[in-house]
């Protein structure tokens, strides 16, 4: 994926000249305070927000490649779990090639991967707030997108949570994704980051997580 000299916002710009690419492997983390741009900058990347200036080039599968955690998750509330994440997987496995053995695996273990599948017929309505967050996520595990964006998909969840799904995101990491994560936590920046992405003042800073833990060293 490859930024070149992109200006994101909609009517007024809030960030300009980001320029950054991300290779397979890599996590980074989107960091900066609220309202600075962090998801409009991974909306603008999913090609849901289009730049003010300058080009996003994807260099992943039109179809699934591209796997999305919105902040604001996105679910069919009304559907159960199972559809839900039976979404993702229709993402990369169209119904109409057949394949549905495939998508029941694929579902049937992010729901086991996200220890979420005992609420695999419930409607999505009735799930807490950290299971609706593990849901939107086994929905993009189900799809086995390339690069994942994901909007702040560790928050309300404790921390032995936060592990259950660290592990289930570095599995699409053994298989060469990427991923692009909001976050405000730095202790969940440790645990998977190897890249940081720092909006401030409209610009974006690019750090290697090196150079990130030295800036934060020497702010402390
Ligand atoms: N569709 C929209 N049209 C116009 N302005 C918008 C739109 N969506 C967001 N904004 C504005 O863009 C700014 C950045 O919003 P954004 O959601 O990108 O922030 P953020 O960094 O993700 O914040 P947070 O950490 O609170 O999620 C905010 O001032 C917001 O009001
Ligand atoms: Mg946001």
């Amino acid at each position: 994926m490859v930024l070149e000299d992109i200006s994101i916002g909609y009517n007024t710009v809030l960030a300009s000249e980001i320029s950054a690419r991300v290779h397979p492997g890599e996590v980074i983390a989107v960091l900066g305070p609220s309202g600075i741009g962090k998801t409009t900058l991974i909306r603008t990347i999913a090609g849901l927000v289009e730049p003010i200036d300058g080009d996003v080039e994807l260099n992943v599968e039109k179809r699934g490649g591209l796997g999305y955690i919105p902040q604001k998750l996105g679910l069919v509330r009304h559907a159960s779990v199972y559809h839900n994440v039976n979404l993702g997987a229709r993402a990369s496995l169209p119904v109409i090639k057949g394949g549905s053995e495939e998508r029941k695996k694929r579902v049937n273990s992010a729901l086991v991967a996200l220890n979420i599948e005992e609420k695999t017929t419930e409607p999505v309505r009735r799930l807490s707030g950290g299971q609706l967050r593990r849901v939107a996520t086994a929905r993009a595990l189900a799809q086995r997108p390339k690069l994942l964006l994901a909007d702040e998909f560790l928050s309300e969840l404790d921390h032995n949570t936060v592990d259950v799904v660290i592990d289930a995101v570095k599995e699409l990491l053994d298989a060469g994704a990427s991923i692009i994560m909001v976050e405000h936590h730095e202790e969940n920046v440790e645990l998977l980051a190897t890249r940081v992405w720092l909006i401030e003042g409209e610009k974006l800073l690019d750090y290697s997580i090196e150079e990130w833990r030295n800036r934060v060293g020497e702010e402390e």
